[in-house]
């Protein structure tokens, strides 16, 4: 199936300085792991750099005052974006491991307390859990993926009961591309008591996220995946829960005032932002935001089925190439895993980009217990996002193509 060109991604080209000068045919396929920025996002940063690099929420003088100012303004459209009530919901953090851990660690849940996820959580979303299992004596329930590649619910329903206190899953797997019925998880979760946390590092770059439609407690994602600078994540909590929720790092900035006796901390979000903050990622967040807001991120989501549909239908074509499951490239979103016969995903990643200037990522992307319960090595993913073109996954099929019909064994 074709699907019609939904985006001038021409233009959209012309915002991301990378593909100017010599690197302009570069094929950048590994947006999963993160995106190029555009230049709007990069002027905004340096604007902060240049014109106002102060430190913000505490000095009183004009430099920090227009911090502050700048640093709400992001903070408000981060929680537009996600459909959070109210901008306090909104906890800027250094990445969506932060996040993620930032509820783990800060729920301080008791012995015998279970937490549900999937098996094919990133580590990001599994660490930390295994490490309140260690230190607090939690316990852990898993829903197995059937051979389809897609979340089954039914499993889902089976491991939940009373004991359950968090379920805490990955809202589009970042190997699979599949997502889960996030709202039909919140329900039923909510029935038995416990609360639901999304990782939504691979959802929220490609989809329309409304934490409020959903219900979801706690939302974590990931900023340098959605045009954003490196080093920043951001999580939603509902705000009746961000007020019990333990700070994972305290200090200045986060208390309105200290004894030598005690500390009072100031309301959320402030609390969980210890420290001066990375006021040009923040800001630079901002204008993320605003970029993904003119593209729409329904027109986002049209254009990458179409690139992923010809993508699939290429490499399906091509002989000694599997695809990871799901097979249909309507349920994998933006991500197309592959491996091919006899090689290793390393080899197939390196060799595309020596031979076609063609960037993928490989290997076990951080998920590695789902790959050693099936006995797989790993696998190569392209991933693909907003400024990708037709033309480049033209090449990216033939590139795959002479990969294996030279080197598979
Ligand atoms: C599904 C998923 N969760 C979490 C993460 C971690 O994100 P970050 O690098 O922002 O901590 C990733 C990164 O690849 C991911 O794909």
């Amino acid at each position: 199936m074709f699907l019609p060109e939904h985006m001038d991604v021409e233009r959209v080209r012309r915002d991301f300085p990378l593909y100017t000068g010599a690197s302009k045919d570069y094929i950048y396929l590994d947006n999963a792991c993160q995106t190029l920025r555009p230049i709007s996002v990069i002027e905004a940063m340096s604007r902060y750099y240049l014109e106002y690099p102060a430190c913000g929420g505490r000095s009183v003088h004009r430099l920090a005052t227009q911090v502050s100012i700048e640093v709400d303004e992001a903070r408000e459209k981060v929680a537009s974006f996600l459909g959070a009530e109210r901008p306090e919901e909104i906890a800027f953090t250094k990445n969506c491991t932060e996040a993620l851990n930032l509820v783990a660690k800060g729920r301080k849940l008791l012995k015998g307390d279970t937490v549900v996820t999937t098996d094919f959580e990133h580590n990001s979303n599994h660490v930390p859990w295994l490490q309140m299992q260690e230190s607090r004596g939690i316990k852990r329930r898993f829903v197995l993926t059937p051979p389809s590649g897609m979340f089954d619910i039914e499993a889902f329903k089976k491991v939940m009961s009373h004991e359950v206190k968090m379920v805490s899953m990955v809202h589009t797997n970042n190997i699979t591309g599949a997502g889960i019925p996030a709202k039909e998880v919140v329900e039923i979760s909510h029935d038995y008591g416990a609360l639901v946390m999304l990782d939504g590092a691979q959802a929220a770059p490609h989809q329309e996220v409304d934490v409020g439609q959903l219900d979801v407690d706690f939302y974590a994602i990931s900023v340098h995946k959605m045009l954003g600078p490196s080093g920043m994540g951001v999580l939603f909590g509902k705000m009746e829960h961000l007020r019990t929720l333990e700070p994972l790092v305290s200090g200045g900035g986060g208390v309105s005032l200290t004894t030598q006796e005690r500390a009072e901390l100031l309301p959320p979000p402030e609390r969980f932002e210890a420290g001066l903050q990375n006021y040009a990622g923040i800001i630079g967040t901002g204008a993320a935001i605003d970029y993904l807001n003119r593209l729409g991120m329904q027109e986002i989501r049209g254009h990458e089925a179409m690139l992923n549909e010809r993508a699939t239908s290429l490499l399906r074509a091509t002989p000694n190439v599997s695809i990871m499951a799901p097979a249909e490239a309507k349920h994998r979103g933006s991500i197309l895993s592959f491996n091919i016969k006899g090689m290793s995903s390393h080899d197939v990643a390196m060799i595309l980009d020596e031979i076609g200037k063609v960037m993928i990522r490989s290997g076990m992307h951080c998920v590695h217990p789902y790959f050693l319960a099936r006995q797989l090595e790993g696998c190569a993913r392209a991933s693909f996002y907003v400024y990708n073109s037709m033309e480049e996954v033209e090449r990216f099929g033939e590139k795959v193509s002479e990969v294996a019909s030279k080197f598979s064994m």
